[in-house]
């Protein structure tokens, strides 16, 4: 008998846990990327980098393919492929679900200001200091016109849409005394962040919160509608009672 085949679309380090794990429950497993990261971590998986063409390309690949199941491990901040994911399963008759980290919890010391988007942090932001880290690079048109300057984080190299920014390519996971040393050395008053959750990239808030830092926090998009697990094995469970053995 030939093993299931099951789509885990990736870009989060659980995705790529999930790949292995179902590789070594014996299914045949292609791990799709977005094709943005120059060298993604090996997986046992099969992998494809690239878009699928919209929820149509993506709904042709799966009936092309003959996947069974499709798990869309993609970033909490990857809303148009989880809406193509959930189309595309749909019209091709494919079970899905959605791997979702779970959303970080405030401890005592942290100072959170969550925002729903950019517009709103570039409100926030003059009133926080005048050195902001920034964890990511996409999006930041709307800071464009504040008199800050800017320390950008970015996982690849690429264009950052501010002037007055120093941009540092670096990727994941950082610890947190790495993280605190960056910030006394650059001397960041603020932090804007993702709320991504997860532990690879909580280091930034911890750092924030040792040096009484404020951070202004991206809420998430709301997650797809559908089943939703926030562990690889929960996952895992999920993909055994749908996709067959
Ligand atoms: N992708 C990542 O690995 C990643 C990692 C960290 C953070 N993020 C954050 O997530 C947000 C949006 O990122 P995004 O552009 O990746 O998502 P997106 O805006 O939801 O997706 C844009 C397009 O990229 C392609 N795509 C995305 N994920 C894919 C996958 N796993 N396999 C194949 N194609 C994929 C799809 O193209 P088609 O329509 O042509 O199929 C999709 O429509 C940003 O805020 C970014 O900072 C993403």
């Amino acid at each position: 008998m030939t093993a299931a085949r099951v789509l885990v679309l990736g870009g989060t380090g659980e995705g790529r846990l999930l790949a292995d794990m179902l590789v070594q429950a014996g299914y045949d497993v292609v791990l799709s990327f977005a094709g943005r990261t120059s060298a993604p971590a090996p997986s046992l998986a099969r992998v494809r980098s690239g878009g699928f063409g919209g929820a149509e390309g993506l709904a042709a690949y799966l009936t092309a393919e003959r996947i069974a199941a499709c798990v869309d491990a993609t970033h909490p901040f990857a809303a148009r492929m989880s809406a193509n994911a959930l189309a595309a399963c749909e019209s091709a008759g494919v079970p899905r679900m959605a791997l979702v980290r779970p959303e970080w919890v405030p401890v005592d010391g942290d100072r959170w200001i969550p925002v729903d988007d950019l517009a709103q942090a570039a409100r926030l932001l003059p009133a926080m200091g005048r050195r902001v880290f920034v964890a990511f690079a996409d999006g930041l048109e709307a800071l464009a016109e504040l008199d800050l300057d800017f320390v950008v984080r970015r996982a690849e190299p690429g264009p950052v849409a501010l002037a007055r920014a120093r941009v540092l390519v670096a990727r994941g996971p950082f610890a947190r005394d790495d993280e605190r040393a960056l910030f006394v050395a650059e001397r960041i008053d603020v932090v804007l962040a993702k709320a991504s959750g997860g532990k690879a990239s909580r280091a930034k808030l911890d750092a924030a919160r040792n040096l009484g830092l404020p951070v202004v926090l991206l809420r998430r998009p709301a997650p797809p509608p559908g089943p939703v697990a926030d562990t690889t094995e929960a996952a895992g469970a999920w993909v055994r009672a749908n996709a067959g053995p």
